[in-house]
């Protein structure tokens, strides 16, 4: 019984890239992967981050290789899912988890600021949905994961940019999905609600740019109230689900956006 299941959710002998991995959502799911079973590729544009990143992985006995790639170049993504496959010699699991955010009145936003979300949470995405389908076609199997947000879903005043980039994942998700299931392929988003991370916690920050604790405390009490189980959520929240939608255990599952919000939005 126990060796049925363990063998549904195991990544053993997978090979997993994942896009913004330096980083909050992105590390923790390389991390869960590699727990898994999976060797890692690590992808991002902060080149310490990624290094500390694979480092923590491989003291903890797993197998992981940082590749540095800006999403936003899509032949540095191309170049990153052809070097997972000369190096690790196939490709399974692909997340575009890179990532930003900015917060502006629509009222204000210049057209570099959308520019600059469109490229990196869009086009990025875009882009690793085609390089890994690419890589994966031959294999006639893969799954694909993309990260959207509660924000695709919920109204939130100031977010205009990200909410529409991350909307645009969910439909290309939807897309891919029909395109790339005809050779086995599976494509899912994941929609995190607020996640403590480098992205989210701006506004426990001082003019100093460092966390106030008690911005912090009131910050985490105020978002728990949001969720019917009273609950914030941490990395690992987002890392587990991941896991289900890389594995055999969701074989069924694609085109799927899975909501891991603690409640806090219901579509
Ligand atoms: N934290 C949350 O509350 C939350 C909620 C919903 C969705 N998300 C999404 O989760 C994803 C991860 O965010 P996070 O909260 O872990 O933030 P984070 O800032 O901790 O991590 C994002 C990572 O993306 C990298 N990145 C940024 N631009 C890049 C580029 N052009 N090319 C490659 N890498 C780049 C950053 O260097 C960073 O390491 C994002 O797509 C974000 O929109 C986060």
């Amino acid at each position: 019984m126990h060796d049925e299941l363990s063998q549904a959710f195991s990544l053993e002998g997978r090979v997993a890239a994942v896009t913004g991995a330096a980083s909050g959502i992105g590390r923790d799911t390389a991390r869960v992967f590699a727990l898994a079973g999976a060797q890692v590729v690590l992808s991002d544009i902060d080149a310490a981050g990624l290094a500390e990143a694979v480092a923590e992985i491989t003291e903890l006995g797993g197998v992981a290789e940082a590749h540095a790639a800006d999403v936003a170049q899509r032949t540095e993504v191309d170049a990153l899912a052809e070097a997972a496959v000369r190096s690790r010699g196939r490709l399974d699991i692909w997340v575009n988890c890179a990532g930003v955010a900015a917060t502006m009145p629509v009222l204000e936003a210049t057209e570099a600021d959308i520019d600059r979300l469109v490229a990196i949470n869009l086009k990025g995405t875009y882009w690793g949905c085609a390089a890994a389908a690419r890589a994966m076609q031959a294999q006639g199997a893969g799954s694909i994961i993309n990260v959207s947000s509660t924000g695709a879903d919920s109204a939130a005043a100031g977010f205009s940019i990200y909410a529409m980039t991350k909307g645009a994942v969910n439909t290309l998700t939807r897309t891919c999905a029909k395109e790339f299931g005809a050779f086995g392929v599976r494509v899912n988003a994941i929609a995190p609600g607020w996640i403590e991370t480098p992205l989210a916690n701006f506004r426990f920050r001082n003019a100093a740019g460092e966390i106030d604790p008690q911005l912090r405390e009131q910050g985490l009490r105020d978002r728990a109230k949001a969720s019917p189980l009273g609950l914030t959520g941490v990395p690992r929240d987002v890392g587990l689900a991941m896991l289900y939608l890389a594995s055999d255990a969701s074989r069924f599952v694609t085109g799927q956006v899975l909501r891991p919000n603690g409640g806090a939005s219901m579509p």
